[in-house]
């Protein structure tokens, strides 16, 4: 009876919400996000966290294809903050993108900006994350989107659905630790304890607090997990004891089904697995672990194993703990994520056709590597740690890229180069030190509306640094057409490209020592970053921008700026003078 009314209000505050029409024809929604610090305890440590309406994990965005949804955040935190919508393609929308210094300025401490996220391409589970500094620690939460009206999966409809997020956990104040650590130049700090929806588990060591999250599940029924790779620097293992599962989609689109007792994830990675209860009634762990690709040498990881409870309803006795998935694998076995990588297919149907680019207009080598720079007296050894893209580490500029590119403020950013500076042995063992040291820049590709786009990101094992790196793009996901260890040979892989039904993804990790090769056509006019999605990696530099200029029509171009973009503090000429300039002009 409570859960019914329960039920019915919630229905009653959505409608509220709800106006019939969105620019395309979806529904148009609308969410108040209130971000503040709140106490939240774990591995017996109260710390104050950021968290969305007072909970950690955050609110969950439901919205079908084609629909529009309004975030409006209400920053009552005490400092600035950004949100992305990771996976959403927003397109001609890069104002409501989010990655700052990248597409805007950080919303202040007690002020608010209204996102538009525009619901088009992407079909299955995405998500949203904080993007300034390590805020997305605990500021994330899922993004579910149904199919479009009138349409439905390509697979039988579930008889339920279940959202897994997996996440991290850190003791103390990490935006400040890392800062330290980032002014020292020296490593960042490991995670303590992994989570499942928000909470470790009882297998933890750390402490005697039992907390685990459970789901309740119906013997015979069929569910879709959501999962949302919510971790903030590292990638994972994932498993359900006794059970098989059926990944069905991946970042947003539909993919050939992989059964598989196990699957590896990158940060960042979304899937859509099903999930069949049709095993004894019993207590099942499902459980998650990191995956270590780094050098032997590391040591010094977060080695918890996170678990919740998939329990069975009904009248049944069981005594015991739960059984564990012994087919999770351990933390350096590399073999098993690139077995359950390399199996990632688009569907490549009549409904869901692949489109990859076949005349390439613009192509890219990019060298994905650990580098170091000199440092003035303010770092312990003189040396900082820098992780770059063609030797450039990511220096944020004091203006977002958007507006410089919009207002065409010059002096703000330069050209990224199509190539690396010099080319080496780049998965050696031995390297010069003109390719060891770097520098730090802010640099742009430019591309036409519609290019075509070939870019190999290439691994390097320069520092003994050579581990997988998880490449995203905002603004568009790509084909990934290759991928293999050692040096790109531009002579005999393009030989094994898939152009029939490569993965269509917006995060895929560059293996240790080895290289990928995306296609995509840069037909998304606006600003749109790239980068490694492990945490730390992104706070070096690890980073790149896009601009895909706008096309001769209104459609292929950027949609003008929204109502109350946030300035940008540090920049001396104020925006709100650029912005009403540019009214009185227009
Ligand atoms: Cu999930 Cu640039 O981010
Ligand atoms: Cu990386």
């Amino acid at each position: 009876m409570a859960s019914r009314s329960i039920l019915v209000h919630v229905a009653a505050l959505l409608l509220i919400g709800v106006l019939p029409f969105a620019a395309h024809g979806g529904t148009v929604h609308y969410h108040d996000f209130i971000v503040k610090e709140t106490n939240v305890t774990r591995l017996c440590m109260t710390k104050s966290v950021l968290t969305v309406n007072d909970s950690f994990l955050g609110p969950v965005i439901k919205a079908r294809r084609g629909d529009t949804v309004y975030v409006n955040l209400h920053n009552q935190g005490d400092y600035g903050l950004t949100l992305h919508w990771h996976g959403v393609r927003q397109p001609r929308n890069p104002w409501s993108d989010g990655p700052e210094f990248i597409t805007q300025c950080a919303i202040q401490p007690s002020t608010n900006f209204t996102y538009e996220i525009n619901f088009t391409e992407e079909e299955g589970t995405v998500w949203w994350h904080a993007h300034s500094d390590w805020t997305r620690e605990t500021v994330h939460g899922a993004i579910v989107v149904l199919p479009a009206e009138g349409t439905t999966y390509p697979f039988p409809e579930p008889d339920g659905e279940e959202i897994i997020i997996l996440g991290a956990w850190y003791v103390g104040k990490l935006n400040l630790i890392v800062e330290e650590d980032l002014a020292q130049g020296v490593n960042m700090p490991n995670s303590n304890g992994y989570l499942i929806n928000g909470y470790p588990g009882d297998l933890i060591v750390e402490c005697t607090m039992r907390q685990t999250y459970r789901w309740v599940v119906e013997y015979g029924k069929t569910y879709l997990i959501r999962l949302v790779t919510a971790v903030l620097d590292a990638e994972v293992f994932f498993a359900i004891a006794g059970h098989n599962l059926t990944v069905v989609g991946m970042d947003g689109a539909y993919i050939k089904p992989i059964v598989t007792p196990y699957i590896a994830a990158s940060p960042g990675r979304t899937m859509d697995i099903l999930f069949t209860a049709d095993q004894t009634p019993g207590l099942y762990y499902m459980a998650s672990r990191e995956h270590q690709s780094e050098d032997a040498t590391v040591t010094g990881f977060d080695h918890s194993n996170a678990t919740a409870i998939v329990e069975y309803q009904g009248n049944y006795s069981y005594s015991g703990t739960p059984l564990f998935p012994d087919d999770l694998p351990v933390y350096r076995d590399f073999k098993a994520s690139e077995i359950f990588t390399a199996q990632i297919r688009s569907l490549a149907s009549q409904e869901y056709p692949v489109d990859v680019p076949l005349d390439i207009t613009t192509r890219m080598f990019v060298v994905v590597s650990m580098n170091v720079i000199y440092c003035d007296d303010s770092c312990q050894s003189g040396h900082e740690i820098l992780s770059t893209l063609n030797n450039i580490s990511w220096l944020d500029p004091p203006v977002d890229i958007l507006k410089a590119y919009y207002w065409n403020i010059s002096g703000i950013y330069g050209d990224f180069p199509d190539y690396p500076p010099t080319w080496y042995n780049f998965t050696g063992d031995y390297f010069d030190d003109s390719i060891v040291f770097t520098s730090k820049g802010t640099k742009v590709k430019v591309l036409n509306f519609n290019e075509t786009v070939e870019l190999i990101f290439q691994g390097t094992n320069v520092l003994f640094g050579s581990m997988n790196h998880p490449m995203h793009l905002h603004g568009q996901s790509f084909y990934v057409i290759g991928s293999g260890y050692g040096n790109f040979n531009n002579e005999t892989d393009p030989l094994t490209f898939n152009l029939v039904n490569p993965p269509k993804l917006n995060t895929y990790p560059v293996p240790k020592n080895g290289w990928i090769a995306i296609r995509f056509r840069a037909d998304n006019p606006g600003v749109w970053f790239f980068h490694c999605h492990l945490q730390h990696h992104q706070s070096w530099g690890m980073a790149g921008v896009f601009i895909v200029l706008n096309g001769d029509t209104e459609e292929t171009s950027m949609r003008p700026p929204p109502p109350g973009m946030p300035s940008c503090p540090s920049w001396t000429i104020p925006f709100e003078f650029l912005d009403s300039d540019m009214k009185n002009i227009s």
